[in-house]
């Protein structure tokens, strides 16, 4: 396992389409756990392998809540429900934050780290955050979305 460098705000990968994975490999399954541990050292809700310079359709979620600790490969999401208005960051824009509209119910279907299909439906945070690592599959990113005038931009010496 390793810690993964992220890629930020600016890195043009972050704008570029992933691609499918033919095959969930042992390649794979390291990716999937070096983005586990890079996540966790960054305090993150979700990581997509394009954050670590890896364009596949490969995403780690873990909200903290039980069974909601999540690995998605290849995700569509079939269906949307409801929304919600929440705040939200981003581990490759580490100082900013701002609201956005997000569906407040989706069913994903994926494959899991062993390749196998499976299909899931997900509410609030994990909602949120499955939709946003799809985003970054698709090389959109949460900044763009932001509701106007709720940008905010913390700055790194008041976190210390
Ligand atoms: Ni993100």
């Amino acid at each position: 396992m390793a810690i993964r460098t992220i890629r930020e705000e600016g890195d043009e990968i972050l704008r570029k389409k992933s691609r499918e994975v033919e095959k969930v490999d042992e390649k794979i399954k390291e990716l999937i756990n070096d983005m586990f541990e890079t996540m966790v050292k960054y305090n993150g809700v979700g990581l997509s392998a394009v954050q670590v310079g890896v364009l596949k359709k490969v995403i780690v979620i873990d909200t903290g809540e039980p069974g909601e600790r999540l690995v998605l490969i290849n995700p569509k999401i079939i269906k949307e429900k409801g929304e919600q208005t929440v705040e939200e960051g981003c581990l490759s824009f580490p100082n900013k934050f701002g609201k956005i509209v997000r569906p407040n119910e989706v069913t994903v279907v994926a494959l899991d780290e062993n390749g196998k299909e499976f299909k899931t439906k997900a509410k609030e945070l994990l909602a949120q955050a499955i939709c946003h690592e799809v985003d970054h599959l698709n090389g959109e990113l949460f900044i763009d979305k932001i509701l106007p005038g709720t940008l905010e931009i913390i700055n790194p010496e008041d976190q210390k």
